[in-house]
């Protein structure tokens, strides 16, 4: 079955390295037949948060707000491609979820974490399980952690070496766990109303 997919990234940076894994995700669910899109913070631009989207009188908001707030309303999944700066989470992709928050409710949310570093943007990784929580998505326990970036995927986006191998073998399972409390989330919203 096709699950619509949103994968979120955050790097404002020029030479960032974490669009390698967001996109090298994009393609993977794509190749499992999935509709799946690349949210990219930067390219969409959002303001610091100033007004969160349900602030806005009903018509209002900004365009680019108003087009994402439909994309998260109607996607049945989300993926969370998140890096690390000085042990916290990027600004870039936070301004951007913050916006919203009813939105986001009653999906589930996978993450899969990268660094420049040996440690994989694990306490970043571990720090947006309970943004995510928070903001009404279940998060699933399969996770990526993508230590070396730049040198695990090329600048294509293939993976590269034993790491990439690594992350290659670790995809299907961490999708195939998307995809179960995907289709579990879309049952049950197909059998009752959520409860707020
Ligand atoms: C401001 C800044 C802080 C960083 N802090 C960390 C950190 O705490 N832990 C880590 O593993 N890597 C850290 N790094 C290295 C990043 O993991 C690496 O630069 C990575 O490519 C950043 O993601 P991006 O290229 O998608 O922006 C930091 C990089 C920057 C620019």
């Amino acid at each position: 079955m096709t699950d619509r997919i949103l994968v979120f990234y955050g790097s404002y940076r020029s030479d960032r390295m974490g669009i390698r894994l967001a996109n090298y995700l994009v393609d993977g669910l794509k190749g499992r037949g999935d509709d799946a899109e690349l949210i990219d913070a930067k390219a969409i631009g959002l303001p610091m948060l100033d007004r969160m989207y349900k602030e806005y009188p009903k018509g209002s908001a900004p365009p680019p707000m108003e087009a994402l707030a439909e994309k998260i309303r109607t996607a049945d999944a989300f993926v969370f491609v998140t890096g690390e700066y000085n042990w916290g989470v990027q600004p870039g992709l936070k301004n951007l979820t913050d916006h919203f928050l009813e939105e986001w409710f009653w999906r589930p949310a996978a993450i899969a974490s990268y660094s420049g570093g040996r440690l994989a943007g694990a306490r970043s990784n571990s720090t947006w399980h309970g943004i995510l929580s928070e903001m009404g998505m279940v998060v699933i326990s399969s996770t990526l952690t993508v230590a070396q970036v730049g040198q695990t995927l090329d600048e294509a986006n293939n993976p590269q070496g034993p790491a990439g191998q690594a992350l290659a073998r670790a995809f299907p399972r961490f999708a195939d766990d998307l995809a179960w409390w995907t289709e579990a989330a879309k049952a049950q919203r197909a059998r009752h109303a959520s409860p707020y």
